[in-house]
């Protein structure tokens, strides 16, 4: 995929205001590289298995470094994946080899610390979930990006799939008339491999709720307002890294947005699902999101970050009809790709951090109404994807 003309002015425009901003501009890395981008990957625990080979046959990154404090799991993933340079820290990662991107794939409660590392370094930032621990981090992380001339994007990719793009575009022709309601869902029996999913800082809302909260804003709006409940339905678990834990943070919640417009949505995730599908999701076929409107309604097929389908009926059409069958080129592991790719080309990726800003902010919100018991407000906002 290449940049059209104008949407490459349009990114190198973005730059250079950025690069104004900047104490000092960003000399070492200018946006629309038009080369292949050095990527370095930190954290090479499980989901670096799905990153990895995705990034390594993209054409337009170059892998040149691995990081991890567990230092073999770092070694075995530069040899497997021919990666010239290992390092034990970030500390050293960022003295070494030169790199453009820092794909962060650690444990969600160091990714604010990591991510505010990298950008001081004047590295450019591809997060897993949540790019921060809380949304003011966020925030100011992307201050500290603009101020260094360099970007900062937050997983979760779920808004580039085709099928996120047929439901975005339903919506907008009017095909399903005034949109009233939505509801999504995700869960499964819970990681079982690290204690981080289920310690403070953790916890299934930034795991897996935030899926299904990135398709319903990206389809529906910015939240105005969130209620929400949350609970601990395990308290201790067996981990493989630690043995019996305590559970800290909610593995149940049901969050509620209000997204204007007279529009409500539904969200639950946790980990206690028991899920025919498990965390891989093969094999699932069921509708995990639906949407109603005055005229028809859409469900999707598949979890949100792996679709293959949306099913459709209408008033002029009241036979179910399923569509958007074919997934393209669209993975969830594809982010960081898609990211290297933009800063290469200088197009600008559907993927927006104000909405991944945005995403956290509900999810604190989810929490402060549980403490609370009352509606919180939401001040965040962001363009649509589509
Ligand atoms: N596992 C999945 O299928 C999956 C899918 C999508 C997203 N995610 C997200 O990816 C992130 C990682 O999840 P995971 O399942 O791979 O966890 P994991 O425990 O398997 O891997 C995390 C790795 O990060 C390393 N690490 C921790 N702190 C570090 C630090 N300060 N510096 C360098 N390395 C550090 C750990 O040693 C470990 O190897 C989480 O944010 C998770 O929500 C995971």
């Amino acid at each position: 995929m290449r940049m059209s003309t104008i949407n490459r002015k349009q990114f190198i425009k973005t730059g250079v205001a950025l690069a104004a901003a900047a104490a000092a501009p960003n000399l070492l890395f200018p946006f629309a590289a038009d080369r292949k981008i050095k990527v370095a990957v930190i954290g090479c625990g499980s989901v670096s298995n799905m990153y990895l080979p995705h990034l390594s046959k993209a054409p337009l990154v170059e892998l040149v470094a691995t990081c991890d404090i567990i230092p073999e799991r770092a070694k075995a993933a530069a040899e497997k994946y021919k990666i010239a340079r290992h390092y034990p820290n970030i500390d050293a990662l960022l003295k070494g080899e030169a790199f453009d991107l820092l794909v962060n794939l650690t444990d969600m409660q160091v990714h604010g610390e990591l991510n505010k590392k990298a950008l001081l370094a004047r590295r450019n930032v591809w997060s897993e979930k949540p790019m921060a621990n809380t949304y003011a981090e966020g925030r100011d992380l992307l201050t500290l990006a603009q101020q260094q001339g360099v970007r900062i994007w937050g997983a979760p990719a779920v808004v580039n799939s085709p099928q996120f793009a047929f439901m975005a575009k339903a919506i907008q022709d009017g095909k399903i008339g005034k949109v009233a309601a939505a509801h999504a869902h995700y869960g499964h029996l819970g990681p079982h491999w690290s204690a981080f999913f289920y310690e403070k800082g953790g916890g299934s809302l930034p795991d897996l709720g935030v899926y299904n909260l990135a398709t319903l804003t990206g389809l529906l709006g910015p939240a105005k307002a969130v209620m929400a409940m949350t609970s601990i339905v395990t308290p201790e678990r067996t981990v493989d890294n630690k043995g019996k834990i305590k559970v800290a943070v909610e593995d149940n919640a049901m969050v509620l947005m209000d997204h204007g417009n007279g529009i409500l949505s539904h969200v639950q995730c946790g980990f206690n699902y028991f899920d025919p599908y498990g965390h891989e999701g093969e094999g699932q076929d069921k509708p995990t999101i639906s949407i109603w409107g005055s005229r028809g309604n859409l469900s999707l097929i598949g979890y949100d970050w792996a679709p293959f389908g949306v099913e459709m009926a209408t008033l002029e059409n009241e036979k179910t009809v399923r569509h958007a069958t074919d997934t393209g080129t669209y993975v969830w592991e594809q982010g960081a790709s898609i990211i290297a790719e933009a800063l290469s080309t200088g197009q600008e990726p559907r993927i927006n951090v104000e909405h991944a800003l945005h995403v956290l902010e509900v999810i604190e919100a989810a929490r402060a109404s549980q403490q609370t018991g009352k509606r919180i407000e939401l001040k965040s906002s962001f363009k649509y994807p589509l």
